[in-house]
């Protein structure tokens, strides 16, 4: 009995952590959650004056586009190609969606 009960524990634990580990695309945040990673850099907040450009409003078939072509090596650049590379083709999709569907940003005149 106290086995039985010691393993009920342990695969209740173990899902909890495969849940944590693999986030879920029925999850109806994850387009936003993974793409703040993209706000450090692609600020969509026109007072941070980025010298990259924020993605917001960009077009999810171009965003997509672009991210593919980052993962394949077919487009050339500093950083995006590795950065690219640890998305899976699902959550680019998910990623792009969210960004797409924000308000495009008009940074102020340099
Ligand atoms: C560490 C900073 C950084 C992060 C984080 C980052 N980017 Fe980038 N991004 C860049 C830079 C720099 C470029 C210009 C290409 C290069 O040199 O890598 C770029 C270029 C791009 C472009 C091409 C823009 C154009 O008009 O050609 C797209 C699309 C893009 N990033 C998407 C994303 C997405 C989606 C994310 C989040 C998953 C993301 N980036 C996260 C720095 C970043």
């Amino acid at each position: 009995m106290k086995n039985l009960l010691c393993s009920l524990a342990m695969l209740v634990i173990f899902r909890c952590e495969a849940s944590l580990a693999a986030p879920s695309a029925s999850d109806p945040n994850l387009g936003r959650n993974l793409a703040a990673i993209c706000a450090n850099c692609h600020s969509p907040n026109p007072r941070d004056n980025s010298a990259i450009e924020p993605l917001t409003g960009m077009s999810k078939e171009k965003i997509v586009k672009k991210m593919h072509a980052f993962r394949n090596d077919e487009k050339a650049a500093t950083l995006m190609n590795q950065l690219a590379k640890g998305f899976s083709a699902e959550q680019i999709d998910l990623i792009a969606g969210y960004l797409s569907s924000q308000g495009k940003v008009t940074r102020r005149v340099k």
